[in-house]
């Protein structure tokens, strides 16, 4: 357990907005050195923000998909910022349809952004964390990574994909005392995802946003979506605290997935 994340290095992928952008606060919030990552130009933007506010923060305007860049990028922070001791590979698409519609580019994009870019990134920022025998790494899985969603089957795949990742990861860099978890959200409120997921719930299952929201929070023992806190809050622990775990898929869905 680490007391302190002050001038500690902490990248966040997919940092322009949702449950990114406020993992990347709460980093801010204990003085860390925060490095937020996004494709989309708006990361400058937030980072401008936060910099004002009067944290340590850099952005990248940065495609996780291309190996090089990542590398790069990577290489950059270590010698500007010094080792990263956490990544929080958040970053991901999702995409809805039956699946017969889905095409190979659909599917292949799955794939590379959710998982290869995890991978990526991960390759990235592992030299400073073998050297210091100290880091952690948190992949975003899904519910849908252990229980597979209708209408989803790429994505499902995908954060399937990212479990699997996670556990040979943890096996990888036990040795180094580095811990390699994944988060599985349910239905998280307030999100790119599910503003994208229930667009097409209204779409394919033609109800009114309403009923499906309605329909989802029914199957919840805990009986609410997922707020961003409530992710954001498990991204912190595994940063300052849980040493002993490694290889893990944390559920946060109420209840609504148990295994
Ligand atoms: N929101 C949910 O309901 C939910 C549920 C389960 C799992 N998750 C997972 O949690 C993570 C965050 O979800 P969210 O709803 O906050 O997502 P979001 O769509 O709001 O934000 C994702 C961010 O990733 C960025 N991104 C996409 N492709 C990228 C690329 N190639 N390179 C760099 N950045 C890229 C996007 O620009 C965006 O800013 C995702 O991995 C998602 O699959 C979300």
């Amino acid at each position: 357990m680490v007391t302190s994340l002050k001038d500690r290095v902490c990248v966040v992928t997919g940092a322009a907005r949702s449950i990114g952008l406020a993992i990347a606060e709460r980093y801010c919030r204990e003085a860390a050195k925060v490095v937020m990552i996004d494709i989309n130009p708006q990361v400058e933007k937030e980072a401008e923000r936060l910099k004002e506010a009067g944290h340590q923060v850099k952005s990248y305007v940065l495609d996780i998909t291309d190996q090089a860049k990542v590398l790069e990028v990577f290489e950059e922070i270590y010698e500007q910022l010094g080792p990263v001791y956490a990544l929080v590979n958040n970053a991901g698409i999702v995409d809805q349809r039956p699946f017969e519609e889905i095409t190979s580019a659909q599917m292949d994009q799955q794939m590379r952004v959710n998982v290869s870019g995890t991978l990526f990134c991960s390759q990235g920022a592992i030299r400073g964390m073998k050297e210091n025998q100290e880091g952690k790494i948190i992949n975003f899985s899904s519910k849908s990574g252990k229980t597979g969603s209708a209408l989803m089957v790429h994505y499902s795949a995908a954060k399937g994909a990212i479990i699997a990742l996670t556990q040979a990861l943890a096996y990888e860099l036990a040795s180094y005392k580095i811990n390699v978890n994944c988060l599985c959200p349910g239905i998280t409120d307030a999100t790119g995802v599910w503003g994208e997921v229930s667009k097409g719930y209204i779409h394919n299952l033609q109800m009114p946003r309403e009923e499906v929201v309605k329909q989802f929070t029914a199957k919840i023992p805990l009986k609410r979506l997922t707020n961003i806190d409530d992710v954001v809050d498990f991204a912190y622990f595994l940063t300052v605290s849980g040493d002993y775990c490694t290889g893990q898929a944390f559920n946060i869905t109420g209840g609504r997935e148990m295994h």
